[in-house]
Protein backbone atom coordinates (compact mmCIF):
# COMPACT_ATOMS: atom_id res chain seq x y z
CA UNK A 1 0.00 0.00 0.00
CA UNK A 2 1.13 3.75 -0.29
CA UNK A 3 2.35 6.18 2.70
CA UNK A 4 -0.87 8.08 2.31
CA UNK A 5 -1.15 11.36 3.31
CA UNK A 6 -0.86 11.39 6.98
CA UNK A 7 2.75 10.11 7.46
CA UNK A 8 3.71 12.55 9.96
CA UNK A 9 6.01 16.07 8.78
CA UNK A 10 7.39 16.22 12.40
CA UNK A 11 7.80 12.88 14.09
CA UNK A 12 7.04 13.52 17.51
CA UNK A 13 10.50 13.59 20.10
CA UNK A 14 8.81 10.58 21.86
CA UNK A 15 8.88 8.03 19.67
CA UNK A 16 9.18 4.92 21.76
CA UNK A 17 6.42 1.64 21.80
CA UNK A 18 3.78 3.33 23.91
CA UNK A 19 1.64 5.39 21.69
CA UNK A 20 -0.94 5.84 25.25
CA UNK A 21 2.18 8.25 26.88
CA UNK A 22 3.35 11.19 25.65
CA UNK A 23 6.59 12.61 27.80
CA UNK A 24 5.70 15.85 29.69
CA UNK A 25 1.58 14.98 29.27
CA UNK A 26 0.01 14.11 32.80
CA UNK A 27 -3.31 12.32 30.95
CA UNK A 28 -2.54 9.27 28.86
CA UNK A 29 -4.12 9.07 25.78
CA UNK A 30 -8.34 8.43 25.04
CA UNK A 31 -9.94 5.50 23.64
CA UNK A 32 -9.79 1.50 23.83
CA UNK A 33 -6.01 0.49 24.64
CA UNK A 34 -4.67 -1.97 22.27
CA UNK A 35 -1.99 -4.36 22.85
CA UNK A 36 -0.61 -5.16 18.96
CA UNK A 37 2.21 -7.34 18.79
CA UNK A 38 3.48 -9.93 16.14
CA UNK A 39 6.68 -10.47 14.01
CA UNK A 40 8.41 -10.14 11.56
CA UNK A 41 9.40 -12.86 8.89
CA UNK A 42 11.82 -13.28 6.36
CA UNK A 43 10.23 -15.01 3.13
CA UNK A 44 11.35 -18.72 4.24
CA UNK A 45 9.75 -17.87 7.69
CA UNK A 46 12.95 -17.43 9.91
CA UNK A 47 12.55 -14.27 12.26
CA UNK A 48 13.70 -10.64 10.45
CA UNK A 49 15.85 -9.98 13.70
CA UNK A 50 16.53 -6.32 13.85
CA UNK A 51 13.82 -4.89 11.25
CA UNK A 52 12.80 -1.26 12.06
CA UNK A 53 8.61 -1.21 12.65
CA UNK A 54 6.63 1.91 12.51
CA UNK A 55 3.61 2.70 12.95
CA UNK A 56 1.52 5.61 12.67
CA UNK A 57 -2.26 6.48 12.81
CA UNK A 58 -5.30 8.76 13.69
CA UNK A 59 -6.29 9.03 17.42
CA UNK A 60 -9.53 6.96 18.71
CA UNK A 61 -11.26 9.90 17.49
CA UNK A 62 -10.16 9.87 13.19
CA UNK A 63 -7.98 12.65 13.46
CA UNK A 64 -4.31 12.30 12.75
CA UNK A 65 -1.67 14.76 13.95
CA UNK A 66 -0.80 16.60 10.29
CA UNK A 67 -1.52 19.26 8.93
CA UNK A 68 -2.98 17.62 5.87
CA UNK A 69 -5.77 16.45 8.17
CA UNK A 70 -8.32 19.37 8.19
CA UNK A 71 -11.18 17.33 9.59
CA UNK A 72 -11.61 19.61 12.11
CA UNK A 73 -11.92 16.59 14.71
CA UNK A 74 -10.12 17.38 17.76
CA UNK A 75 -6.71 16.27 18.66
CA UNK A 76 -5.45 14.53 21.66
CA UNK A 77 -2.26 16.05 23.47
CA UNK A 78 -1.89 12.67 25.60
CA UNK A 79 -1.52 10.47 22.20
CA UNK A 80 1.68 10.23 20.65
CA UNK A 81 0.55 8.75 16.84
CA UNK A 82 3.70 7.90 15.84
CA UNK A 83 6.17 5.28 17.49
CA UNK A 84 9.38 3.02 16.11
CA UNK A 85 10.05 -0.49 17.54
CA UNK A 86 12.94 -2.68 16.32
CA UNK A 87 12.26 -6.53 16.26
CA UNK A 88 14.20 -8.54 18.57
CA UNK A 89 15.93 -11.79 18.10
CA UNK A 90 12.43 -14.06 17.46
CA UNK A 91 11.48 -11.25 14.91
CA UNK A 92 8.81 -9.89 17.66
CA UNK A 93 7.26 -6.35 18.11
CA UNK A 94 4.95 -4.80 19.95
CA UNK A 95 2.88 -1.77 20.50
CA UNK A 96 0.93 -0.20 22.89
CA UNK A 97 -1.57 1.73 21.88
CA UNK A 98 -5.91 2.92 20.85
CA UNK A 99 -7.86 2.03 18.67
CA UNK A 100 -7.64 4.39 15.83
CA UNK A 101 -11.29 6.05 14.78
CA UNK A 102 -13.03 6.03 11.34
CA UNK A 103 -12.45 9.08 9.22
CA UNK A 104 -13.98 10.57 6.57
CA UNK A 105 -11.28 11.78 3.48
CA UNK A 106 -12.72 15.08 1.55
CA UNK A 107 -14.37 12.91 -1.29
CA UNK A 108 -16.91 11.64 1.15
CA UNK A 109 -15.48 8.44 1.63
CA UNK A 110 -14.80 6.92 5.15
CA UNK A 111 -11.75 4.66 6.16
CA UNK A 112 -12.45 2.12 8.63
CA UNK A 113 -9.85 1.96 11.40
CA UNK A 114 -6.42 1.21 10.44
CA UNK A 115 -2.87 1.79 11.58
CA UNK A 116 -0.31 2.38 9.00
CA UNK A 117 2.69 0.15 9.07
CA UNK A 118 6.49 0.80 7.74
CA UNK A 119 8.79 -1.94 7.70
CA UNK A 120 12.12 -1.81 7.22
CA UNK A 121 14.24 -4.87 7.19
CA UNK A 122 17.98 -5.18 6.19
CA UNK A 123 17.02 -5.03 2.30
CA UNK A 124 13.77 -5.21 1.25
CA UNK A 125 10.67 -2.36 2.85
CA UNK A 126 6.93 -2.89 3.05
CA UNK A 127 4.62 -0.04 4.15
CA UNK A 128 1.26 -1.41 5.03
CA UNK A 129 -2.17 -0.90 7.03
CA UNK A 130 -3.50 -3.34 9.48
CA UNK A 131 -6.83 -3.63 9.88
CA UNK A 132 -8.91 -4.55 13.10
CA UNK A 133 -11.08 -7.72 13.13
CA UNK A 134 -14.92 -7.27 13.52
CA UNK A 135 -14.78 -3.68 12.16
CA UNK A 136 -18.52 -2.87 10.47
CA UNK A 137 -16.59 -0.41 8.00
CA UNK A 138 -14.39 -2.83 6.92
CA UNK A 139 -16.44 -3.97 4.39
CA UNK A 140 -16.93 -0.91 2.52
CA UNK A 141 -13.32 0.41 3.14
CA UNK A 142 -12.63 1.20 -0.46
CA UNK A 143 -8.38 -0.26 0.06
CA UNK A 144 -8.65 -2.79 1.90
CA UNK A 145 -11.70 -3.98 -1.10
CA UNK A 146 -8.96 -3.13 -3.43
CA UNK A 147 -6.57 -5.29 -1.68
CA UNK A 148 -5.21 -8.52 -3.28
CA UNK A 149 -5.37 -11.00 -0.11
CA UNK A 150 -7.61 -8.79 2.40
CA UNK A 151 -7.89 -10.96 5.13
CA UNK A 152 -3.70 -10.62 5.13
CA UNK A 153 -3.99 -7.24 6.77
CA UNK A 154 -6.41 -7.52 9.15
CA UNK A 155 -4.77 -8.66 12.51
CA UNK A 156 -5.80 -11.62 14.92
CA UNK A 157 -7.79 -11.09 18.19
CA UNK A 158 -5.90 -12.61 21.06
CA UNK A 159 -7.39 -12.96 24.06
CA UNK A 160 -6.34 -10.14 26.76
CA UNK A 161 -4.42 -11.25 29.77
CA UNK A 162 -6.32 -11.73 32.71
CA UNK A 163 -7.67 -8.75 34.37
CA UNK A 164 -7.35 -6.60 31.50
CA UNK A 165 -10.28 -8.02 29.75
CA UNK A 166 -11.18 -4.01 28.07
CA UNK A 167 -7.96 -4.52 26.25
CA UNK A 168 -7.86 -5.07 22.54
CA UNK A 169 -4.87 -7.45 22.17
CA UNK A 170 -4.37 -7.70 18.75
CA UNK A 171 -1.64 -10.19 16.63
CA UNK A 172 -0.48 -9.23 12.96
CA UNK A 173 2.85 -10.85 11.53
CA UNK A 174 4.04 -9.25 8.73
CA UNK A 175 6.81 -11.31 5.91
CA UNK A 176 9.35 -8.94 3.98
CA UNK A 177 9.72 -9.82 0.37
CA UNK A 178 13.55 -10.11 0.65
CA UNK A 179 15.75 -10.65 4.39
FE1 LIG B 1 -4.75 6.40 7.43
Amino acid sequence: MTIGPFYPVLRPLDQDGDLTVVNGIATGARGQIVDLAGRVLKPDGTPAAGARVEIWQANAAGRYAHPADMSGVPLDPGFQGFGVQLADAEGRYRFRTVKPGAYRIPDGRVRTPHIHFDVQGRTSRIVSQMFVPGEPLNASDFLLKASEAPDTLIARKLQPPPGTADILALEWDIVLVAA
